[in-house]
């Protein structure tokens, strides 16, 4: 089937892009309109054309699938330069979306016109790449250097009302209106000139906007650099006539082609899309999910509780006892009241929480009705066991019981219940209301619709969910454990826990691992290790100065001082040098064996404990993908996302290269440094983590 068809009527032809599922332009649909406009052009009696797409959108932009592979003629700018260079009158009718290429592309029709709703923006530097099919050089055109400088630097939709009143569209008009409001726009312009936006003015220079963006992103930062190639081509657009304006924007997109950003970012866009694809879920229908209880009212409860307000949900959150129940209360209303603050909740949705869609108690009967339950209470598994029995009991037959448990083992608390199948982990992370990541624990009992409905659920909530197997920490923490401990190990062999955090936002952690430890607490820390004490494998390197730190009752933020002092001054945290002194007392005596730990060796230690890990988990079945793991450390530690997360950094860097320093720092401890199986095999076989993604 041909991925563009055309109506004729006169002098009319309707030229529709069909390509689904968002209508990317493939090279199969260039093809097809090169085909299309060059016919309808050499048609005498065809004067005017609308051009529309079929589904859900107008057009969603280039086909991400094509980038890294050499681009196949006609490419994008060329075949838009054809279109405006007829003297056919074009029209572009867009609904839903048009997004990078499908927003250029209408911008090589002389008119837009757009159904109620739709969104437009130029999201490529989300990508690695820039506008790169005269989008830098006609958008500023139509609305200017400043604007064009914040629509190429953000993937911020503009709304229709916004694209109408800063001229980027012509008319805005009902859906069911859009088609026959194209052609009337399209007929009543055949014997008016045609209109060109390549041959508009060249936008009056701003050099305040280009100096502000220009100071913004940085060609030389990681992960600026197709922010700032975008930048100076849009500002090349003041000066340069259309035609070596587009040559200039032609060659900085190929430069962004080239760079090992792009290669992460799209990773991550993919990445992204591959994790809601569970092996075995293609049959199972989700439930529908239209409120929540939640079991707790804490740091977690309380953020999940706000979650589902603000995705429309309604939720009945149950405490110990009046007091925890209205301390649990103040708590969501605190962030709900922020976010009414920021524009984040509607007022009359406001009003539907404060009238019922939020109701809290102690009583467990309030549960009767709802559809799914989470519980976020103490970690510890008697007090969950508790809670799961009067659950069991409380909730209607085909409730879906789930747990925020961090760490404790789902399957000894499904089988305590008599509904083993609906009983599953939904792993929120801190603040629940903010962070995007859900890890989905299924455990060996869930069935596949609880299974289901939970990724339905966490769409719901417009969160990234990854699946994840029942052990201790999951996908994410089991990780995090080991590398913290490789840092830790670093410390205690003479780092300072400020180089290391320092290493780790160079390489573009928002936070180091100690700067997160304090904003969490290093108390959860120091209770996990009291607690697993009487069963750690003597054999493992045990290092003190964090309980040292912790006997101090310097717990981090909370308590103004941990691994850094806080106060005033320095709200973020300021080194401490007594800090340094109970490190240095807890290493003992063994100056001789102290070390300077460089950058760049702090980081190789960091990531080969981060991969080995990771190699781990994916060989166990805990992450179904390489990929996932790459969401999960995208989307819940702060993994820089032009990096592409753990197992796309480890292919770039190479599997082998990291298993040879894994085997030389285990000469030093083989207990810790001990290669996972995954990591041989795949370096024996020459082979790439991203290779197992295909699978
Ligand atoms: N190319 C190829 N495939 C695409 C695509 C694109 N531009 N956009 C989406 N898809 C695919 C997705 O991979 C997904 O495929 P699977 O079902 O096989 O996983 C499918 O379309 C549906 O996508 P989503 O699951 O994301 O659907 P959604 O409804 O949640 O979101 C969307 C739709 C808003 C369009 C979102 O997919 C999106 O943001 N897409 C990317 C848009 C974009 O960045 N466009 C710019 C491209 S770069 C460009 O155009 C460069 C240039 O100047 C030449
Ligand atoms: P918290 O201590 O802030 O809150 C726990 C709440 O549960 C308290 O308000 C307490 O009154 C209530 N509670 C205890 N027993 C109860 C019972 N029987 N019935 C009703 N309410 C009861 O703890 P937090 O941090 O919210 O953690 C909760 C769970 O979430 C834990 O399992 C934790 O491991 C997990 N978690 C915590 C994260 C974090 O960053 N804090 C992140 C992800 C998961």
């Amino acid at each position: 089937m041909t991925p563009v068809s055309v109506e004729r009527d006169g002098a009319l032809a309707v030229v529709t892009i069909s390509n689904p599922p968002v209508n990317a332009l493939s090279h199969a649909v260039r093809s097809a309109l090169e085909q299309t406009f060059k016919e309808l052009s050499d048609d005498d009696t065809t004067k005017a054309v609308v051009l529309i797409g079929d589904g859900r959108f107008f057009v969603a932009g280039a086909d991400i699938n094509e980038f890294g592979k050499p681009l196949k003629e006609p490419n994008l700018p060329g075949l838009i330069n054809f279109i405006e260079a007829t003297d056919l009158i074009t029209v572009a009718a867009i609904h839903g979306m048009a997004l990078g290429g499908g927003l250029e592309l209408s911008l090589g029709c002389g008119h837009r016109i757009a159904a109620r709703g739709a969104r437009f923006s130029l999201p490529e530097t989300q990508l690695g790449l820039l506008p790169g099919a005269g989008g830098t050089q006609r958008v500023p055109r139509l609305i200017g250097l400043r604007r064009t400088f914040e629509m190429v630097t953000s993937p911020k939709q503009l709304t229709t009302e916004d694209a109408l009143e800063v001229g980027l569209i012509d008319e805005v008009v009902e859906l069911d209106a859009l088609k026959e409001s194209a052609k009337a726009l399209a007929i009543s312009m055949i014997d008016k000139p045609k209109r060109r936006v390549g041959e508009f003015p060249k936008p009056n220079p701003n050099p305040e906007a280009l100096a502000e963006f220009t100071k913004r992103y940085q060609k030389d930062r990681p992960g600026q650099f197709a922010l700032a190639q975008a930048i100076q081509s849009v500002a090349a657009s003041a000066e340069l006539p259309i035609k070596e304006g587009m040559k200039q924007e032609r060659e900085r997109f190929y430069e962004c082609m080239k760079s090992p950003e792009r290669d992460a970012f799209i990773h991550a866009f993919f990445a992204e899309r591959r994790c809601a694809k569970v092996p075995g879920l293609e049959g199972a229908t989700p439930r529908e999910i239209t409120s929540v209880g939640v079991i707790g009212g804490g740091t977690m409860g309380a953020g999940i509780v706000a979650s589902a307000l603000l995705s429309g949900l309604s939720a009945t959150m149950i405490e110990r006892d009046q007091d925890a129940v209205s301390a649990g209360r103040d708590r969501v209303m605190g962030i709900l009241k922020g976010a009414l603050k920021r524009g984040k909740l509607k007022q009359s949705r406001w009003e539907e929480i404060e009238a019922g869609a939020f109701n809290a108690g102690e009583d467990y009967t309030l549960l009767s009705d709802v559809d799914l339950v989470i519980e976020a209470v103490f970690e510890d598994m008697d007090v969950k066991k508790q809670v799961f029995a009067k659950l069991d009991a409380a909730c209607k037959e085909d409730a879906i019981l789930a747990t925020n448990t961090s760490y404790l083992d789902i399957n000894e608390i499904a089988v305590s219940t008599s509904r083993p199948g609906q009983v599953i982990g939904l792993h929120f992370f801190s603040p629940a209301h903010i962070m995007k990541l859900l890890e989905i624990v299924e455990g060996d009992h869930t069935d596949p619709t609880t299974l289901v409905t939970s990724f339905a659920f966490a769409k719901k909530l417009k969160k990234t969910a990854v699946r994840a197997g029942v052990c201790d920490g999951f996908i994410g923490n089991r990780i995090l454990s080991v590398y913290r401990l490789a840092a830790d190990y670093m410390v205690a062999d003479g780092a300072t826990p400020y180089e290391i955090d320092e290493a780790l936002r160079n390489f573009g952690f928002p936070m180091g691992p100690y700067q997160v430890s304090d904003l969490a607490g290093l108390d959860i820390g120091w209770a996990t290790r009291k607690r697993r004490a009487a069963t750690r494998d003597p054999k493992e390197r045990y290092v003190t100065f964090l309980d040292k730190i912790c006997e101090q009752g310097w717990f981090g933020r909370k308590t103004g001082r941990g691994i850094y002092i806080y106060d005033d001054e320095n709200p973020s945290g300021k080194p401490d040098n007594e800090v340094l002194r109970i490190i240095g007392e807890s290493r003992g005596n063994v100056s001789e064996s102290l070390r300077t730990f460089s950058e760049s060796q702090i980081l190789a230690r960091y990531m080969a404990a981060m991969v080995n890990e990771a190699a781990k988990v994916i060989d166990e079945g805990i992450a179904l993908r390489p990929s996932d793991v790459d969401v999960t450390f995208l989307y819940g530690y702060g993994f820089p996302r032009y990096r592409g997360g753990p197992t796309h950094y480890a292919d770039t860097v190479g599997i082998k290269a990291i298993l040879d320093d894994i085997k030389k720092f285990a000469e030093e401890d083989a207990f810790f440094w001990q290669p996972a199986p995954l990591l041989e095999k795949l370096a024996h076989e020459g082979r790439t983590f991203a290779e197992l993604n295909e699978t």
